[in-house]
């Protein structure tokens, strides 16, 4: 099938080179000329596991192509809109001008056949809106939300655990969704569960499902602050509650909380999105969700002063990770950066490292220290922070680790390392949430 991606970034490269290499014929289309120079030569502008081979494998088959010239889509029958939906600078609102100048860009392209599917996380009420815009070329409005993590971003769009489509009654919806349904013949062979709903419930499951996601880890960091207040171990708590398989142990990691481009943006859009809606009580739980999770980076700081003895002035502070997760370079909205910014305006020297987003985290915030190498980034620090899990970082050795540093001080923001082996060679390790 001639498919076209609107958008390229972390969704729709993801999706252009995932489409095409289920042998569709796929053309990406973005305004940005670097990103469309980057993704033609293989060459993605941001670090995704497996992408890059994805990429040039589909494009030696000649498969797929980026352009900036969005009349390339012209040709394809199915039009995939990928764009970012940032949160609007001031207020909490998703900014929707992307999808709507895409859809607009695609509008004189668009004929009786064509369909339009909308994979970016957008407000209720977008689809039937954007359903009006095209109206009248007789093409057929879908939406489809796409809930890939980054990281696995590649696994989780070829392999999807649903496929959730939001389409109108009669019979232009059965046929869109019969044209998806080819689009997507492989995973439907895989018996992943399909669901076909209205555009309302399919946009809403979306944020709803990030919802219960930020719900669920905030649940656990203020079930953190509980264990801080009366000396109990959080990670035994969430094994023992995450037992019950009502509950389940996935994402109950306490720690620093979740940032990125997508939780914490997504339940502020879906409070000002409610509150237009005049439901805003049914969601204004997740305020006190996203002030659970802002107060663990205060309190990360408040126990690394505390651990170097209550002061950060003149001292030099390791971060490890910059990412807002590992296996990621995004640092948009990083736990870990905030607090490496808190502790440099209070006196501290921070330098930080991370394996693959110290580009980024450098151009974001270029007052930082950073350093590549670990051990070099860890050389002369009077304290070490764990703020993004890498793997390179759970796995460091206490011993060799200490031979390193001036003051074996160790603040696992995390909770993935053995307090134990740490202590046994003399460290200090604090904790958020264990004792
Ligand atoms: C999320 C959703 O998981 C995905 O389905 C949606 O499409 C986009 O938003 P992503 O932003 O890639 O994906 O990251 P995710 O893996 O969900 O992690 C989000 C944040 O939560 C990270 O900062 C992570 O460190 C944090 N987190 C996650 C925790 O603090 N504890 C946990 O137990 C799990």
């Amino acid at each position: 099938m001639k498919i076209s991606v609107i958008g390229c970034g972390y969704l729709g490269a993801v999706h252009a080179a995932a489409m095409a290499s289920l042998g569709h014929e796929v053309v990406g289309v973005d305004v940005d000329e670097g990103k469309v120079e980057a993704l033609s030569s293989g060459r993605p502008s941001f670090f995704e596991p497996g992408l890059g081979e994805l990429l040039v494998r589909a494009q030696d088959k000649g498969r797929l192509e980026f352009t900036t010239d969005v009349s390339r889509a012209a040709e394809a029958v199915v039009h995939f809109v990928c764009v970012g939906t940032p949160q609007k600078p001031g207020e909490f609102a998703a900014d929707v001008t992307y999808v709507d100048a895409a859809v607009e860009s695609l509008r004189p392209h668009l004929t009786r056949t064509s369909v339009v599917v909308g994979k970016s996380t957008v407000p209720v009420g977008t689809a039937d809106r954007l359903a009006k815009v095209i109206a009248e070329t007789g093409a057929t409005m879908m939406w489809n939300p796409e809930f890939l993590r980054e990281g696995h971003a590649v696994d989780d769009t070829l392999h999807p655990n649903r496929l959730v489509y939001g389409v109108t009654d009669g019979d232009a919806g059965h046929r869109a969704a019969a044209t998806l349904d080819e689009v997507y013949a492989t995973m439907l062979a895989e018996d992943t569960p399909r669901m076909i709903t209205d555009f309302a419930t399919a946009e809403l499951v979306k944020t709803a499902a990030n919802s219960f996601l930020a719900t669920k880890i905030s649940f656990i960091n203020a079930m953190a602050e509980l264990c801080e207040a009366s000396g109990a171990d959080v990670t035994q708590l969430a094994d023992a509650i995450g037992m019950d398989d009502r509950i389940g142990r996935k994402f109950l990691n306490a720690g620093l909380g979740f940032g990125g481009g997508c939780l914490p943006k997504d339940i502020r859009a879906f409070m000002a999105r409610a509150g237009e809606l005049g439901a805003d009580q049914a969601v204004a739980f997740l305020k006190e969700i996203d002030s659970i999770n802002m107060r663990r980076r205060v309190r990360m700081v408040d126990i690394a002063r505390d651990a170097l003895g209550g002061s950060f002035i003149g001292k030099k502070i390791t971060v490890l990770g910059a990412a807002f997760k590992p296996d990621s370079d995004d640092v948009r909205d990083s736990p870990a950066l905030a607090v490496a910014r808190l502790i440099a305006t209070q006196g501290g020297i921070v330098t930080v490292t991370d394996p693959q987003a110290i580009d980024n985290a450098q151009r974001a915030f270029p007052e930082l220290g950073y350093v590549t190498d670990t051990s070099e980034a860890l050389t002369g620090a009077d304290a070490v922070l764990l703020l993004t899990e890498w793997k390179e970082y759970r796995e460091l050795d206490p011993a060799a680790t200490a031979e390193l540093v001036v003051g074996k001080v160790l603040v696992d923001g995390r909770n993935v390392l053995t307090p134990e082996l740490w202590r046994g060679v003399g460290w200090t390790y604090r904790a958020l949430g264990r004792p």
